[in-house]
C-alpha cells in the first residue's frame, strides 16, 4: 500500500506476492461466516439474484456467494488477484466473471442487486465515497453492503500502541513466515507486515503494508439518506485473530431508495 493523502490512498502490492498475502487472509479471515450472514439478511429479503464485490481479492468471497445461488461478478485493480481468481472458480467448477477494474476510476456497466466491498482496507473518506458513487451500479431497492473496523473500547483512549506477531503457514507447498507490526496512533493503525518465503530458488522476502481507519462504536459512514437508507449494522464475530489488533469487524447494509 503506499500513502497518497492522509485521508486517502492507494493499494498496491509488490509482484508475485499476492499467492502468499491472499494464503494468510485465507487462513486468517471467517470469508464464510461473513457471506453467511449477508446470505442470510439477502435471502430475508428474497429479491438479490445478482451480486457485486468491489475488491475481490482472490474471489473466496464469490466462491462462498456463489455455494447460495447467487450470481456473481467481481472486480479487482490488481492483475495477480484476478488471474487466481479465475483459475480458482475454474478448477472449483464456478462460473464467477472477473475482471480487472480500478473502483476508484470507474464502475462496472451494469446495475446489480447487491454490491458489496469486504475486507477492503481503504479510508474511511474513500469508502463513503465509493458508497456514494456505487449507486449507479445497484438497482433501485437493490443494497449496498461494506465492512468498517471499529475500535475496541479499552483503547478507544490509548493514544498510541504497539502489537507484534508471528504466523506460520504453508503456501502451494512452501514455508512462509508472517511478521506483524500494528501500530495504533489516534484512531488509526499501520500495519507493516514482512513475509519470508522458503521458494526453492531461494529464500524470498517483502513487505505488506495498510493502513486502517478506525470508527466509534455509533459511527456511520456519511452518505445523504435521500439515496441510501441505512437498514443493517452488525459486529462479526469471526476468527479470533481475523481483525487487526485493538479493533473488531462491523457489517453495514444500505438499501438504494
Ligand atoms: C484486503 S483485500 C480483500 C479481498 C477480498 N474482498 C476478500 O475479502 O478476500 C483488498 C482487495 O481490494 C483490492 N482493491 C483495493 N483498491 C482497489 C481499487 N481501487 N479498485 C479495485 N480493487 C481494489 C485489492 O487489490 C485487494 O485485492
Amino acid at each position: 500500500m503506499s500513502a497518497k493523502t492522509e485521508r486517502t490512498w492507494k493499494i498496491t502490492y509488490p509482484d508475485d506476492c499476492v499467492k502468499y498475502i491472499e494464503a494468510f487472509r485465507r487462513d486468517c479471515w471467517d470469508h464464510q461466516g461473513v457471506c453467511q450472514l449477508l446470505h442470510e439478511f439477502f435471502s430475508q429479503q428474497g429479491n438479490v439474484d445478482t451480486v457485486c464485490e468491489l475488491g475481490s481479492g482472490a474471489g473466496t468471497n464469490l466462491m462462498h456467494l456463489c455455494d447460495y445461488g447467487y450470481e456473481c461478478f467481481g472486480y479487482d485493480s490488481n492483475q495477480e488477484s484476478i488471474a487466481i481468481s479465475k483459475s480458482r472458480a475454474e478448477s472449483n467448477g464456478k462460473n464467477i466473471h472477473f475482471e480487472l477494474l480500478d473502483f476508484s476510476k470507474r464502475l462496472p456497466n451494469r446495475q446489480f442487486d447487491a454490491v458489496v466491498s469486504l475486507f477492503v482496507p481503504i479510508s474511511l473518506e474513500d469508502m463513503e465515497e465509493l458508497t456514494k458513487r456505487s449507486l449507479q451500479i445497484v438497482k433501485p431497492g437493490g443494497y449496498f453492503a461494506s465492512m468498517l473496523l471499529a475500535v475496541l473500547p479499552e483503547f478507544e483512549n490509548v493514544p498510541e500502541q504497539k502489537v507484534n506477531s508471528t504466523e506460520f503457514l504453508e503456501v502451494d507447498g512452501i514455508q512462509t513466515i508472517r511478521f506483524n507490526y500494528y501500530r495504533k496512533h489516534g484512531h488509526q493503525i499501520e500495519y507493516n507486515g514482512i513475509y519470508f518465503a522458503g521458494e526453492p530458488q531461494g529464500p524470498r522476502m517483502f513487505q505488506d503494508r495498510d493502513r486502517y481507519d478506525l470508527i466509534t462504536k455509533d459511527q456511520m459512514l456519511k452518505i445523504p439518506e435521500t439515496n441510501y437508507r441505512h437498514v443493517y449494522r452488525t459486529r462479526i464475530e469471526g476468527k479470533p485473530d481475523q481483525c487487526p489488533p485493538m479493533t473488531y469487524e462491523i457489517l453495514d447494509i444500505f438499501q438504494k431508495t
